[in-house]
């Protein structure tokens, strides 16, 4: 759990830099413990004092200044750490790490230490494509280190490409994927669906749901971590697109129906986490329905997908999800049986500061022959959780 785990933060000397404020930020909430390391430039852009307040930890940038704490300083952050994220990490430093230069605290405490090492470039897009620093990058890569791939669009340098750091959000959660995951399901192929589907009443309504897509999106990004080859089937949300997924676009409960059954026979795994609409109205109208005083609406069913993958005799190892307000239990227990599934991922849409929107879950796995209680973590933990289960019976 991420109660456990230390993030050591590095900052460096790019214009994003203000961003990875957000970032410790949302690790602190998160439970991580955090520490930060600034380079001497990163505090042209951001002071220190911020960090440390929202770290409540003392921020290291001079490798010379006085030891406040044995603990945090020097080499032990390097042998605390269960992961480094350097965010925003300049061309500078790449080059200075590629190339086993360590003349400051960040950089010396990235080669002392053997914990996982992740990398969130923004620069320029003339740097970022500049073949030194993409040498730099690949030869990193080759050596371990990973990278979160910088956004395209508007840089604050007036030009337009790739080289955006992503948002606060996407690093967490990939940084978090990465931390959590095991490389166990490297040569398989995973599809996840995702978000609530939105099935049209007419030109400008339509029926929908209040799934964020959040665990969907953490079920993705926990599988492309471990090593899978990930299909995510996703109905509309306000979520970025995770990096390295193949990604389907899809808003009917119908279109979703219809990818799946696409992709389905070349999976391993499927995980169904979308809220998919149960009904759908029997008639789009063609033009806006005008106002009256009541309206009735006549609705028809929806394709049930999980049921019918279930009674598919696929090779699949197959996950379904149940929101349900009251007899959790039960109610997942019965639709185990009935959808034929391997696991039901049981939450309690009831429960306080956990489902839909929040980044939290509680659940309980059911399988046929287990009931696994997870409580309450984040939703990429709880991704995380679900593909450890899922692994034990896959081979
Ligand atoms: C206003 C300003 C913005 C900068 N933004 C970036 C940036 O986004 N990415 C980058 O790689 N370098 C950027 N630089 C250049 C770095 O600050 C410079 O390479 C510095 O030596 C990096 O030091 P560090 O890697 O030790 O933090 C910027 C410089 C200035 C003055």
């Amino acid at each position: 759990m991420l109660k456990d785990k230390t993030i050591v933060i590095g900052v460096t000397g790019g214009i994003a830099a203000y961003k990875s404020v957000e970032v410790v930020s949302r690790l602190k909430k998160l439970g991580a413990n955090v520490h930060v390391i600034m380079t001497e430039a990163a505090t042209k852009f951001v002071q220190p004092l911020t960090f440390r307040s929202l770290s409540h930890n003392p921020v290291i940038v001079d490798m010379f200044a006085e030891l406040q704490s044995w603990d945090v300083e020097h080499i032990s952050l390097a042998e605390k750490a269960d992961m480094f994220l350097v965010v925003p990490a300049t061309a500078n430093l790449i080059g200075k790490v590629a190339n086993g230069i360590a003349d400051d605290m960040l950089t010396t405490t990235i080669m002392a230490t053997t914990a996982k090492v992740i990398f969130s470039p923004a620069m320029n897009v003339n740097m970022y494509q500049n073949s030194i620093v993409q040498k730099n990058i690949v030869r990193l890569k080759e050596e371990g280190y990973r990278f979160i791939e910088p956004d395209k669009g508007y840089l604050a340098c007036g030009t337009e490409g790739k080289g955006r750091l992503p948002a606060p959000e996407e690093i967490v959660t990939s940084a978090i994927a990465y931390l959590l995951s095991s490389f166990d399901l490297v040569g398989k192929k995973v599809l996840v669906t995702a978000g609530g589907t939105q099935e049209d009443l007419d030109p400008v309504r339509y029926l929908g749901n209040r799934s964020s897509g959040k665990m969907g999106y953490a079920l993705a990004k926990v599988a492309k971590a471990r090593g899978a080859e990930v299909t995510l089937i996703s109905a509309p949300t306000k979520l970025n697109k995770p990096s390295g997924v193949n990604i389907i676009n899809v808003r009917t409960a119908a279109e979703m129906c219809q990818q799946v059954f696409k992709y389905q026979a070349e999976q391993d795994i499927i995980i169904m986490a979308a809220a998919v609409a149960d009904y759908t109205p029997q008639s789009i109208a063609k033009n806006k329905i005008k106002k009256s005083n009541n309206l009735t609406l006549e609705l028809k069913r929806t394709t049930d997908i999980l049921a019918e993958l279930g009674n598919s005799n696929g090779e699949q190892i197959l996950v379904g999800f149940a929101a349900e307000s009251d007899n959790l239990i039960e109610n997942a227990q019965q639709k185990l049986k009935r959808k034929v599934v391997d696991f039901i991922v049981a939450n309690n849409i009831r429960a306080e500061d956990t489902g839909f929107a929040s980044d939290f879950n509680q659940v309980v796995i059911i399988s046929k022959d287990d009931q696994i209680e997870v409580a309450k973590a984040t939703k990429l933990e709880i991704a995380d959780r679900i593909f450890s289960e899922v692994v034990k019976i896959l081979d």
